[in-house]
């Protein structure tokens, strides 16, 4: 839950200051404002933390992938690879913009595996989008330099990795564009929102463009006045998910440390586990520690063990039965069930027929079979912790 167990005074306060001024828009209002921009103080202040030029708040993870794969121009006839192993987010949106998901297999990291991006490339591949699956990185060093020999675009799906970092650089700054979630499950939380990441002014002002119907911002004079050039649609921050955004920011850092030692100390209990493996981490350095992720084996025993865990009051995720982070099982997507009811963009002729076939990816059936993984919280007391050791001790039994 991370930054959602943290919330207090100093969120209180930053809410307070724009209660006071009445004015909950990000834009305009600049009398009545006196000198408050949450919004544009928390973009400064996330664009600095990340190491980019520029960032800017939308309304969610899901808009801000909507929005960057807009700037970045892929549309009907786009191909997008994307990995096997993420939210249904990430393929929703290459589906918004009207292109085409391609799925890919994962590596030991749970993230994309850089060796299979050749073996989905067609002449239609226009992007792709490693996902930093549960707060760790993807080995995004060699899937840039695939990417970059194939002429692709990469946009980093970093909504569950924030904080986290390959080689000291912070994820969602390698690629060009790269976003982040502040739904309430985040590293940081806004209740609701996202946000676009870029060193790139010319995309930066494509995104800024589109996420709020095409103005500008840049006429001196007023909102009315704005020039505009690309139509866009409204997917604008307001000013008290800008507030909560600044004093959540304020204590990423903090959420990251206590992250990481807990999950040490999950580690060093299960770590005398036979055959027990944990995930690869490409940067250990860079782990931002939200979750635990841990193999046996064979799927037999993993299932085995995950019940003995959960007799023991422990919950993990396998993420092989899940539905919202598994596109072989996601049945209304397979089903090409979109809202539309011309089953659009699937039925657009400049789209290919893709498959998404679970021989298509062989690692990803193993591993995720073999996977479990655990939520690592900000706030693990000793008494938990205690209980933990107890119940990993009598579980392993069962191994
Ligand atoms: C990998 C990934 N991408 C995108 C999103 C979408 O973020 P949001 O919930 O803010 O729309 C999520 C949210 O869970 C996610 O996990």
């Amino acid at each position: 839950m991370a930054g959602a167990e943290l919330i207090g005074k100093e969120e209180i306060k930053e809410v307070m200051d724009v209660l006071k001024t009445g004015v909950f828009a990000r834009y305009a209002f600049d009398n009545e404002r006196k000198g408050i921009w949450k919004v544009r103080d928390f973009e400064k202040a996330f664009a600095k933390y990340c190491g980019t030029t520029h960032a800017l708040g939308v309304t969610s993870g899901s808009a801000a992938l909507k929005v960057a794969l807009t700037a970045l121009d892929v549309g009907p006839g786009d191909e997008v690879i994307c990995p096997a192993f993420t939210f249904m987010a990430t393929y929703e949106a290459v589906l918004e913009v009207g292109g085409i998901p391609v799925m890919a297999d994962i590596d030991d990291t749970l993230n994309l595996d850089p060796n299979d991006i050749v073996n989905k490339l067609t002449p239609r591949t226009k992007a792709v989008i490693p996902v930093h699956m549960c707060g760790s990185p993807a080995r995004i060093d060699k899937i840039l330099k695939v990417a970059k020999k194939h002429k692709l675009l990469v946009l980093e799906d970093n909504a569950q990795g924030l904080g986290a970092s390959f080689k000291g650089k912070k994820l969602g700054s390698f690629g060009h564009m790269g976003i982040c979630s502040f739904d309430h499950y985040k590293t940081i939380t806004t209740g609701e929102g996202g946000m676009v990441i870029t060193n790139d002014l010319d995309l930066y002002h494509r995104a800024e463009w589109y996420h709020d119907h095409g103005h500008d911002h840049l006429s001196p004079v007023s909102r009315a006045l704005d020039g505009r050039t690309i139509l866009g649609f409204n997917y604008r921050m307001n000013e008290l998910q800008g507030a909560i955004g600044l004093a959540q920011l304020r204590k990423l850092d903090r959420v990251i440390a206590a992250q990481r030692k807990n999950q040490a100390a999950v580690m060093e209990m299960l770590a005398p586990i036979r055959g027990l493996k944990f995930r690869a981490v490409p940067d250990p350095e860079g782990d931002s520690a939200t979750f635990l992720a841990f193999n046996l084996p064979a799927e037999e025993q993993t299932k085995a063990f995950q019940k003995a865990l959960k007799a023991e009051g422990i919950d993990t995720v396998r993420f092989k039965d899940n539905f919202w982070h598994y596109v072989p099982n996601w049945e209304h997507f397979l089903a090409r069930s979109t809202a539309n009811s011309k089953q659009h963009p699937f039925s657009d002729p400049r789209n290919r027929k893709v498959t998404y076939s679970r021989k298509a990816i062989p690692q990803a059936e193993d591993i995720l079979g073999r996977t479990l993984i655990m939520g690592i919280s900000v706030k693990m007391p000793a008494a938990r912790m205690k209980a933990l050791k107890k119940g990993i001790d009598r579980a392993a039994k069962a191994l």
